[in-house]
């Protein structure tokens, strides 16, 4: 299928192809291993959150053997490779699945890149354990994490049938109240913040500019939500993921001046206290959600808009004289 037009004339497309062609269980089954890539964001922030990086020293076996005693912080650490190794199972099977009966390219392309995150993944994960951590590689093994979870919620979105009541460029982008280029740049907004967040917990350094980051997060998220509200009020779809854009930021402020608290008042302890670990696994998973939310957004705006006409002019009478 060759797509011609703007990128919203391709989103559309793709909507539509996928509405006569997507299996039920295909989209079942991008729903489940949605669901257990955020199960393994939180077994490895338990990971993180524990110190039990290093409880299992070796890798790709652990203790030289595929199911070593499951005690102490080994739990955590080599549960967390049990899920990874689950998740990475059904990331195969499902790039296998949609190689063979997704119809759209791009679709088919965007499961062999999940397939390839998961394995670079994997392989991140390892490297982290056999060098003993560097600041380096773990951030990048949680920043790789969310982008892995966003690439598998836009496979589920992009795969969903038809909903009752999904709008297809059914209004006109206001010129005045641009939303499309602004989900874009919110959606950055907080990957840049995830990685910030990252690099502070790995480091212990930097919570100036995760501070500064969550200032301009929620600027971007406010303006979002309420430019939604104001003007697109008519798109039921984009009401509701911008209000519950505005509810899980809202949610992860509070977790975020949590967690802050819960490490300053526990920094001389010896083990990592309960609160510390419940506080901070709850800000990263809700990290993963807003990025989330934010992406479909962005998605839902892109497929639900169509470009205001101020934006493609007709050419003028003498412009057309004279071509
Ligand atoms: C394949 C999918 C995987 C995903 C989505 C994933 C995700 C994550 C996440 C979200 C964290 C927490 C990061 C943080 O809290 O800052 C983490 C930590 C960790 N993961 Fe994975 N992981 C995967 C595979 C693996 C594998 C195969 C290993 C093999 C050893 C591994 C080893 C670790 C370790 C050691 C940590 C703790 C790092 C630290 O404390 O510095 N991961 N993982
Ligand atoms: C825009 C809102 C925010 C987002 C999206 C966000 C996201 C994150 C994420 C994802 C992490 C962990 C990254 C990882 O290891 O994978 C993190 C860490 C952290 N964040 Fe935030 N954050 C936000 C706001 C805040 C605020 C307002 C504070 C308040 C002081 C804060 C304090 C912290 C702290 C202390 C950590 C390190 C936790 C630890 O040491 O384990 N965050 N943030």
């Amino acid at each position: 299928m060759i797509y011609r037009g703007s990128r919203g004339d391709f989103l559309v497309q793709m909507e539509i192809d996928n509405q006569q062609a997507n299996p039920f269980w295909l989209h079942r089954f991008i729903l489940f291993t949605t669901a257990c890539t955020f199960l393994l964001i939180i077994a490895g922030a338990l990971v993180t959150g524990n110190e039990a990086g290093l409880a299992v020293p070796d890798w790709p076996l652990s203790y030289g053997s595929l199911m070593p005693p499951m005690v102490g912080n080994i739990r955590y650490e080599h549960g967390h490779r049990m899920i990874a190794a689950f998740v990475g199972f059904l990331t195969t099977v499902l790039a296998v699945w949609l190689w063979r009966r997704e119809p759209r390219r791009a679709v088919r392309w965007l499961g062999l890149i999940a397939l390839g995150m998961v394995i670079g993944q994997g392989i991140l994960g390892g490297i982290t354990v056999l060098l003993f951590l560097p600041t380096v590689i773990s951030v990048s093994h949680a920043c790789l994490a969310q982008a892995f979870f966003c690439t598998m919620v836009s496979l589920a979105l992009v795969t969903a049938p038809k909903q009752q009541g999904l709008e297809f460029r059914r209004l006109t982008e206001n010129p005045g109240a641009p939303l499309q280029r602004l989900c874009v740049l919110t959606t950055a907004a907080i990957y840049v913040q995830l990685i910030i967040g990252a690099a502070l917990r790995h480091s212990k350094s930097g919570i100036l500019l995760h501070l500064g980051g969550a200032f301009v997060v929620a600027v971007l998220v406010v303006l979002t939500v309420a430019r939604t509200l104001r003007h697109y009020g008519g798109s039921l779809q984009l009401v509701r993921s911008a209000s519950i854009l505005g509810l899980l930021l809202t949610g992860q402020l509070f977790l975020g001046i949590g967690s802050y608290v819960v490490r300053l008042t526990a920094r001389n302890d010896v083990q990592p206290a309960l609160s510390v670990v419940t506080v901070t696994t709850a800000h990263v998973a809700l990290g993963a959600l807003v990025l989330a939310t934010s992406l479909i957004l962005a998605i839902q705006s892109h497929r639900t808009l169509s470009p205001s006409l101020e934006t493609t002019p007709l050419p003028s009478a003498a412009q057309r004289v004279t071509s």
